[in-house]
């Protein structure tokens, strides 16, 4: 099944071509990045600007790429949620239009869901069940992974998500928007146990995360060199907040999976891309006999391929819409 995917959740307009799920024809991204970097963080408004002005010519630039006819398209699966609401608009009107106009099935896909599928791409022998830790900039959850389209939140953070903490500790740090990778940059120089900052545990709800007291910690341990007039060791503190971060999530994860007893885990979303996150993950998962599964680098940040290849497990599975699909900023999984 040949299939054209949208995604426009945030600050990436993507356009994909797949067949059957996990082959991906292409994969075209634009990233908004340089418009909002100027802000420190992404303003909706010109995120969804941003997706009017070039969508129309990333699905001619994709249709072109893959070397078909729109005509041979059998279906269009768009990110409906959860997003920016405006950026989401943009996405599921063209996918409403491109389905209309074709007379071919839309398939609502949610991001989440999406970014688990990026490990099919990845990993083609990958199948459910499995546990995924999903990590991205707006969402950081333990997803208990049944079947393709049966799946269940067993653990979430109960304030910022892992990538929104990296972004708002990289502004503090004067690194700019978005932050993960440059934190990830910097921290590589620096020493990981130089600075003690906090690890939250929450009583009774072992799976279940918090961020905000270390996005606090850092902050006041820059205010406070300040005021003090102290030089702070910046690779050493992006080094221990980011060791911090993976301590946080590898071992409930890892964890969840054996008390689960899942053999596979998989990583995915945005700060899946992190070399610490990674390297822990590597490790213990190999000490504890787990199967892991963590998409390339590419495939960890938003891109259509995974929209498409989750659209596909959707649609064998009934789940499609009509033209009065709308867009929610959330939505449970
Ligand atoms: O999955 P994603 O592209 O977008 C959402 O669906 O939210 O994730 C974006 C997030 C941003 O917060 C970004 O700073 C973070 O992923 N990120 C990283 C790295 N690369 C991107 N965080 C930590 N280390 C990285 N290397």
């Amino acid at each position: 099944m040949l299939l054209l995917s949208v995604e426009t959740t945030c600050d990436e307009t993507a356009v994909a071509i797949t067949r059957n799920g996990r082959q991906v024809l292409t994969d075209q991204i634009f990233s908004q990045a340089d418009l909002h970097a100027v802000y420190g963080g992404v303003v909706p408004e010109i995120a969804s600007r941003s997706h009017v002005e070039v969508i129309t010519q990333l699905a001619d630039r994709a249709v072109k790429e893959a070397g078909i006819k729109k005509t041979d398209l059998e279906g269009v699966a768009v990110s409906y949620a959860p997003g920016l609401i405006g950026a989401l608009l943009v996405g599921v009107n063209f996918a409403k239009s491109v389905a209309f106009a074709l007379d071919v099935p839309l398939i609502p896909v949610h991001h989440i869901r999406g970014h688990i599928a990026a490990n099919y791409i990845a990993y083609p022998e990958l199948e459910p069940p499995f546990l995924c830790l999903a990590i991205s900039g707006g969402n950081t959850m333990l997803m208990d992974v049944r079947d393709y389209t049966d799946m269940s939140v067993i653990g979430s953070t109960r304030d910022d998500a892992a990538g929104e903490c990296f972004d708002k500790t990289a502004r503090v740090l004067g690194l700019g928007y978005p932050g993960g990778k440059p934190i990830d940059e910097l921290s590589q120089t620096g020493d990981d146990k130089k600075y003690d900052l906090p690890r939250a545990h929450i009583e009774g709800h072992p799976y279940d995360m918090s961020f905000s007291g270390l996005k606090t910690a850092v902050i006041n341990i820059i205010h406070n060199a300040e005021q003090k007039g102290q030089e702070i060791d910046k690779p050493s503190l992006a080094a221990s907040f980011s060791a911090a971060v993976s301590d946080i999530l590898v071992p409930r994860t890892i964890a969840a999976a054996l008390e689960l007893g899942y053999k596979k885990l998989a990583v995915a979303g945005g700060v899946a891309a992190n070399s610490r996150i990674r390297r822990d993950f590597t490790e213990v998962a190999g000490k504890e006999g787990l199967e892991l599964y963590i998409p390339p680098m590419r495939l960890c940040g938003d891109n259509a391929a995974m929209i498409g290849c989750q659209g596909y497990y959707e649609y064998l599975a009934g789940n499609t819409a009509g033209p009065e699909l709308n867009a929610y900023a959330t939505l449970e999984i």
